[in-house]
């Protein structure tokens, strides 16, 4: 996790640079900081916690050209001041801010002669730079070259007006314009400011100046880049117009669903369905919500195509005995197409020479570099860390996918349509979250496609209200987990396929029965009285996944706002994880 930012210019570059980490917070927000040049001393301002807790720090009058910046999510050491980046080498002379891990740390710190003031990687890395012979940049590669592991660095040297780039695995990018040149961790840093960009190949190397920058590769030849158009890139809809960016994209869901139908219907979107129809079977491998599209992608293939699904959580296939086959299409589903254990599990796919598809956010995104067939989602940046129209445009965006694989997906275009024009956000009702937030023990059960959203709203109240909860399909309650029902139990019921209705029904008497309180959210009536019921509107039961989650992800949502807990940051979390 963690992201960096990097400014050189003609003007002050210190707001540019806190801006871009105010974009970056996302991928991690337990302390930010900044090194900049000051009449040729580097200097550095950090705090912990959120940025606004840096911006409080720095002085109006504080002002530099070259200034480099982090934000960070705790993997070498607590969260305290010491540990924040930039670290400065042990006689001031460089300065670094690094997004990665370098994994041989330990080992390199015994050769360094050092008194480290930090417990992290980082400030093991930028002495072994300073420990290094020959220019800045010589140094930077000289030092890389004895890391295992992955980094995206930007370097300040003391005495050089100059930003040293390195990236390996971490996600790194620049861009020139002109009054200056910019780096960040992603495209989202130069919004609004630059037309073009340029994006790092492992072991590559910049050295940014004022008036552009140079490209290296890791024996120190100087290459050329190839920069990538961005202006087509989605920036509009950043700004928070709402309380909580969580609230804003549960709210942007119909328009993002809809924005997803014109893309493959009306806009014409280029994807080659007739090469995914020669692949016999498919494995979709993701990790948390995104795992939860995959098991719905795979339910609509297998019912729509007749073809062969597996699903795979990303840590578990990595390291499991799979069974590789070439008729298998690989296909990854992440939004941010920069999560560690589902990238490592790609390049493994990769390297065994078999297709790769993957479904992603992000344009540029690291999984879309190594991908055979990207298939885009049209969510728009998520910024809040538990997803919720990312999740809505995937399950959409593999539906339609299943649609076309089985040429379906003409014929029932007016269908399609008629969902994304009816599709209204679900409110949760204030007075019913009243009643069912006194419960302390909760489980969601549903079957089939209502097992995933079990799953997925599971996942959305322990992220953000850190209730000890449980998702799991409705027939397994009877093999164990029924002995903790009581009457101090509340189980969200979800249930919107009529053909299950009879089994959900029994489910739910079983529950009453051992004194448990039944919230049942449907789109029809059971045959079963329940405690509480949310209604939901009545679309084709292929659409209900979608329909579902919406109240969940809003029950998630005001269970936290209760509860006190701010939902777009919550503890311990990233929004790309970018460690294994
Ligand atoms: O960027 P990705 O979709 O690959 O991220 C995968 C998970 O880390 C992510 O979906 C996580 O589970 C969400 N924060 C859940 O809301």
């Amino acid at each position: 996790m963690c992201g960096i930012c990097a400014g050189i210019g003609h003007e002050n570059q210190i707001d540019d640079v806190v801006c871009g980490l105010k974009k970056l917070e996302y991928r991690g927000y337990d302390s930010s900081g900044i090194a900049f040049l000051k009449n040729g001393e580097i200097q550095a301002i950090k705090s912990v916690g959120q940025i606004k807790n840096l911006e409080k720090k720095i002085d109006d009058e504080v002002c530099s050209h070259v200034v480099i910046g982090h934000t960070r999510w705790a993997t070498h050491g607590s969260v305290c001041e010491e540990n924040a980046h930039p670290h400065i080498s042990q006689n001031g002379e460089f300065a670094m801010v690094h997004n990665g891990i370098v994994e041989n740390f330990e080992n390199l710190k015994g050769n360094l002669n050092c008194n480290f003031k930090s417990q992290t990687d980082t400030e093991v890395f930028v002495n072994l730079v300073e420990a290094e012979s020959g220019t800045p940049l010589e140094r930077l590669m000289k030092a890389s070259r004895k890391v295992v592991g992955s980094f995206a660095v930007a370097l300040l040297h003391k005495n050089t007006n100059s930003i040293f780039l390195a990236k390996r695995k971490s996600p790194l990018m620049v861009a020139v314009g002109k009054d200056g040149v910019f780096a960040g961790s992603d495209i989202s840093v130069f919004a609004g400011k630059f037309d073009f960009c340029y994006i790092f190949e492992d072991d590559e190397f910049a050295i940014m100046e004022e008036d552009g920058v140079k490209f290296f590769d890791l024996n120190g030849n100087q290459i050329s880049k190839k920069a990538v158009d961005i202006r087509d890139f989605d920036f509009y809809d950043e700004d928070l117009n709402e309380d909580f960016y969580m609230l804003k994209e549960i709210k942007e869901q119909p328009a993002a669903l809809r924005k997803t139908y014109f893309k493959f219907f009306s806009e014409g979107l280029q994807f080659d369905f007739e090469a995914i129809k020669k692949f016999k079977s498919f494995h979709f491998i993701a990790c948390g919500t995104a795992y939860h599209s995959c098991l719905l992608g795979a339910q609509f293939i297998q019912q729509f195509c007749k073809k062969d699904c597996k699903v795979s959580i990303a840590s578990e296939f990595r390291y499991g005995s799979n069974i590789y086959s070439k008729n298998c299409l690989y296909v990854f589903v992440s939004q941010s197409g920069e999560t560690a254990d589902t990238m490592a599990c790609a390049s493994l796919v990769k390297e065994k020479g078999l297709k790769v598809m993957c479904v992603t956010n992000v344009p540029y995104c690291s999984l879309n570099k190594l991908a055979d067939f990207v298939l885009p989602t049209f969510a728009g940046r998520e910024v809040a860390v538990a997803s919720t129209k990312a999740y809505t445009t995937q399950v959409f965006t593999l539906l339609i996918f299943a649609l076309f694989l089985n040429d379906k997906a003409t014929r029932l275009q007016d269908e399609l349509k008629r969902f994304v024009l009816n599709l209204e956000n679900l409110q949760f009702n204030e007075c019913l979250l009243e009643e069912i937030s006194k419960f302390k023990k909760i489980f969601f059960i549903g079957r089939e496609q209502d097992y995933v959203s079990a799953l997925e709203g599971a996942l959305k109240l322990k992220e953000i209200a850190y209730l000890n909860c449980l998702g799991m399909p409705a027939g397994e309650l009877k093999h164990g987990t029924l002995a903790l029902i009581d009457p101090q139990t509340l189980v969200i019921a979800i249930s919107t396929q009529r053909a299950l209705k009879g089994k959900m029904e029994s489910n739910i008497e079983e529950i009453k029965a051992r004194g448990g309180k039944v919230l049942l959210i449907s789109n029809f009536k059971h045959n079963v009285e329940t405690d509480f019921f949310v209604e939901l509107p009545d679309f084709d039961e292929m659409f209900m996944p979608i329909v579902s989650i919406i109240p969940l992800q809003q029950l998630a949502l005001n269970f936290a706002l209760k509860l006190g807990y701010n939902p777009d940051k919550p503890r311990n979390l990233a929004k790309s994880v970018t460690v294994e």
